[in-house]
């Protein structure tokens, strides 16, 4: 017998903490920083309306029915629907996906818990933009430091999932996440009193569509999933454990709507900061590493809002990495009858040691590119734009063709106008939209 969520809030929080992370708070300004702004975020809204909601849906849906880790879960389904084993690749495209983001992501993880420490010991107080630049280039040039991060925190992470105590985890992320939504609203308030709020809104959301370039619009679609966790079966393993009788499209628009709303407040305050500051907003992947310091400190009790912050995003990061991981621990466990302990430190040790070449390549291996990216930008790239929008695909396409429309139906409970609108955006909208953005790029459909 698998176990389940004790109720339909466990499935909501730990959902919303999977998608709730690094993608948000730090990913999102990041990438509306380095793709010009307001047609980014556009793109990614509309991603996040038309294709992210209907495919949350279809990934509980799926991992509900099958009551199975991702791998086994799609071979159950192809089964009982008459179609191909060869649907369980999509299960192995999501492991492989998880274990590369979480490459990455730790690494980053790694810098937000030691900007917490750095908080604490008061060192953010004064500081200027410039300080702030060098001090964060410093800390990226240290090999030792970074490792030493990415080491503790998949050491957090791996512990959560080894032991299975995934509901001591949720059971504090009820404090955390509203806490973090806290301290978001008050580095706002800092950023309306002091920051450059009109630039911030001006440059987030006056449509610039010069700006729009198949990069950008790919980047935006990627990021959507990204977000959201899906396509690569962290929701459907977290679907796989949630009772039948829950309403799977309320879960899926709650979680939508928070992680959605919790980006844009972060960039809203993050580009005020910046424009204040005469900061340059497409500075990458350190833009909230060298705004956040000055903006804390400045404000009246910046080193205690300062920790809590990192604190609270160090939370976040932590239920979206044990996420990451659950579709690849879930299918050694079930598939190879693995015990959870060595699953766990089978899959974290392979990303902790995938991770040391991400951190080399922001200093030792920094010259090693591949057109023109570094290894952390290539494994970015390859899973948040290709990976995880060809797995949302590949799902989408499943539920609508594949899987008998009565059984689909069973899990969703949803209103006959509802159902008929799910059905047409994942049959029709959302794999056009991808397919279109993917030709688009490849150059053989010059849209934008
Ligand atoms: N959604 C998480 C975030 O925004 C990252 C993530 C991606 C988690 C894919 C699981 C799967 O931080």
């Amino acid at each position: 017998m698998r176990s389940h969520w004790s109720n339909r809030w466990a499935f909501i929080m730990a959902t919303a903490g999977s998608a709730v992370g690094l993608g948000n708070v730090w990913k999102f300004p990041y990438m509306t920083g380095t793709n010009g702004g307001s047609a980014f975020v556009l793109v990614y809204l509309l991603c996040v309306a038309l294709i992210g909601l209907p495919l949350m849906m279809t990934e509980i849906m799926l991992g509900r029915r099958a009551q199975r880790n991702p791998v086994d879960g799609m071979a159950y389904l192809a089964a009982e629907a008459g179609g191909s084993r060869w649907w369980q690749g999509v299960g192995y495209l999501g492991i492989a996906a998880g274990v590369l983001i979480l490459a990455f992501y730790s690494v980053v993880a790694g810098w937000v818990l030691d900007y917490g420490l750095r908080a604490a010991s008061g060192s953010f107080a004064g500081m200027t933009g410039a300080q702030a630049q060098g001090a964060f280039l410093d800390f990226l040039a240290d090999p030792f430091e970074l490792l030493f991060w990415h080491s503790a925190f998949m050491f957090m992470t791996m512990l959560v999932v080894a032991k299975g105590v995934t509901s001591g985890l949720e059971r504090a992320n009820k404090i955390m996440m509203p806490g973090l939504i806290a301290i978001l609203l008050i580095l706002l308030g800092y950023s309306l009193a002091v920051g450059d709020i009109d630039r911030s809104l001006d440059f987030m959301f006056r449509p610039d569509f010069s700006r729009i370039t198949p990069g950008a619009v790919l980047s935006a679609m990627g990021h959507s999933f990204f977000t959201l966790s899906l396509g690569m079966g962290a929701v459907m393993v977290y679907g796989s454990y949630l009772q039948r009788h829950v309403s799977i499209a309320r879960a899926a628009f709650y979680v939508v709507l928070t992680d959605t709303a919790i980006a844009l407040i972060a960039g809203v305050a993050i580009f005020a900061i910046v424009f204040a500051n005469h900061l340059e907003p497409a500075s990458g992947p350190g833009l909230i590493f060298q705004t956040l310091p000055i903006a804390f400190g400045q404000m009246p009790g910046g080193t205690l809002f300062a920790t809590l912050f990192f604190i609270l995003l160090a939370f976040a990061a932590w239920t979206s990495s044990i996420s990451l991981v659950e579709p690849a621990v879930a299918w050694l466990i079930e598939r190879h009858r693995l015990g959870r302990a060595r699953a766990a430190l089978l899959v974290g040790g392979l990303v902790w040691l995938l991770g040391i070449a991400v951190l080399l390549s922001f200093n030792a291996w920094s010259d090693i590119t591949l057109f023109g990216l570094n290894f952390f930008d290539q494994l970015d790239k390859l899973t948040t734009n290709i990976m995880l929008p060809l797995g949302g695909l590949l799902m989408a396409l499943f539920a609508v063709w594949v899987m008998r429309a009565a059984h689909a139906q069973e899990e969703l409970a949803l209103n006959e106008c509802n159902y008929r609108r799910w059905l047409f955006v994942t049959r029709y909208v959302a794999p056009a939209a991808i397919v279109l953005v993917f030709l688009n790029l490849i150059g053989l459909l010059p849209l934008v």
